[in-house]
């Protein structure tokens, strides 16, 4: 990561009261999620890696539900917008918690693109020119619903005009304002004091900043950014899905570049949460979700679901795998079609083979539980063998029981552990037993089976004839 400037006589101002109508949602807008972390979160992480003096978030619609993801840091502190009459309304509400600041960068909760260093470049350029006012503008192919920037005939900026109260000729302006604007701290809110609201949406524009600077014979400079996809604004369920299929690119390659092989990348999700390892392979379909982390050497695929899966180093997880809130040890192997649902853990160089799952269970270190078994509710020592098709037997139709095998146990096939019950260390189990009681180390332990019977003479069936 390329490393920024601090800005200490910074103050940030996140607008974040809105409620988002055309979401038509019940949760507010920037709670919603892009790859996994919510809008607010991704810029909240972007402006602190700034090292602003402060942050002020201002919220409104469902304030406390905001608040209450957010947590409180340090650095921050909440602004109430009541009534949400306008962006420039939404600054005004910050006066009273900034203090001892150069500038005031303001950006909107709605654009989880953003880069850092595309905010550092715009606090620079504000900074090496006289500006009092400075919007970070962009040109895009499609300016439906930004403000755009108006200029005069020397080609200064002379206004922003919202898409609704444009004319015809002001909508074919494609240079658009991205909303983020670094203002001087000791001209903001003389400026927001002056601002009306005789517009199409009734509201208090901040971008009418603009026309009240330069009448107050101030200067107002443009900075373009180069990458204009950074500035989209999520104001609704299309738009989410075209930022999330951006960031994930952007995801993706970043990971490409620090060792991880991606096969079919356009087919595969990876949440901004998720962390990988060194010679990471990712294959086909693969579904990397929320506090996920894959360590060196691991090999996913194809059509894997791993959410909040902490794989150790080269673990092998096979086809149509599914782990859930579970721990794999360095060396194991998973699948195919392997399950392992929340709280499994599984030590070192396990091996879960097809049709397995395993819930809230340890599974020491080189056990092995290859085919159609289901273990639940489990302490499995280390190198133990478990035949296809066994299943412990743990909820009576009221609770849930233990099942407690020890080290180096064999387990044949076809089994029944009836829990609560106790396998010591060394045991073996015939094929097919039920099994109720401690079974005991060393010989072989079976339950009783049907005699084997034979019929002589006898004919196998022939099909009717009609
Ligand atoms: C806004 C800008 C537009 C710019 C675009 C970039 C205004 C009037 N328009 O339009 O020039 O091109 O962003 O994405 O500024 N908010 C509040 N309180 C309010 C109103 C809004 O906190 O009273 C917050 C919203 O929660 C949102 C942000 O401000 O995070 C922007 O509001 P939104 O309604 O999305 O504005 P746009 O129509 O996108
Ligand atoms: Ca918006």
């Amino acid at each position: 990561m390329i490393s920024l400037p601090e800005y200490p006589d910074l103050q940030v101002c996140v607008l974040a009261a809105g409620q988002g109508k055309r979401m038509h949602s019940s949760q507010p807008k920037v709670l919603h999620k892009v790859l996994g972390r919510a809008m607010i979160d991704h810029v909240l992480h972007t402006v602190e890696e700034l090292t602003p003096k402060a942050i002020a978030v201002v919220t409104g619609h469902a304030s406390e539900q905001v608040r209450q993801h957010v947590g409180q840091p340090a650095n921050l502190e909440w602004v109430i917008q009541d009534k949400q009459l306008g962006t420039g309304h939404a600054v005004k509400q910050c006066e009273d918690v900034i203090r001892n600041v150069r500038d005031v960068l303001i950006v909107c909760g709605d654009t989880p693109l953003l880069r850092s260093q595309t905010l550092s470049e715009l606090v620079q350029a504000h900074r090496a020119g006289s500006a009092s006012v400075t919007v970070l503008t962009a040109m895009v192919a499609d300016p439906f619903g930004y403000g755009r920037i108006k200029r005069d005939d020397m080609g200064k900026v002379a206004a922003i005009v919202e898409e609704k109260d444009a004319s015809d000729a002001e909508r074919t302006i494609c240079e658009v304002s991205s909303g983020i604007y670094c203002v001087r701290h000791e001209v903001l809110f003389d400026l927001l004091k002056s601002l009306g609201n005789s517009n199409a949406q009734g509201e208090y524009y901040l971008p009418d900043i603009v026309p009240l600077a330069l009448a107050a014979g101030q200067y107002v400079d443009a900075v373009a950014m180069q990458d204009s996809s950074e500035m989209l604004g999520v104001n609704n369920r299309a738009q989410l899905s075209e930022v999330e299929d951006m960031m994930q690119a952007r995801i993706i390659r970043d990971w490409q570049m620090k060792g991880v092989t991606i096969e079919k990348p356009q087919t595969v999700r990876i949440e901004a949460t998720v962390n990988l390892g060194v010679d990471v392979v990712i294959q086909a379909g693969c579904y990397l979700i929320g506090s996920t982390r894959i360590g060196d050497g691991c090999r996913i695929g194809p059509y894997a679901v791993l959410v909040n899966a902490w794989l150790d180093d080269d673990v092998e997880v096979f086809a149509f795998s599914h782990i859930h809130d579970a721990n794999v040890g360095a060396g194991s192997q998973i699948g195919p079609f392997g399950r392992l649902r929340p709280g499994a853990v599984l030590g070192e160089d396990v091996h879960v083979g097809n049709f397995v799952e395993i819930k809230n269970s340890v599974v020491n270190r080189g056990s092995k539980v290859n085919h159609l078994t289901y273990i639940g509710d489990t302490d499995m020592g280390s190198h133990c063998n478990i035949g296809a098709g066994t299943i412990t037997c743990n909820y009576d139709g009221a609770n849930k029981h233990r099942t407690r095998i020890g080290d180096d146990v064999f387990v044949g096939s076809d089994t029944k552990l009836i829990a609560p019950v106790e396998v010591q260390a060394g045991a073996t189990i015939g094929a097919g037993s039920i099994i109720t009681k401690t079974v005991v180390s060393g010989g072989l332990t079976l339950s009783a089976r049907p005699d084997q019977r034979h019929v002589a003479g006898w004919q196998r069936p022939t099909k009717n004839k009609d």
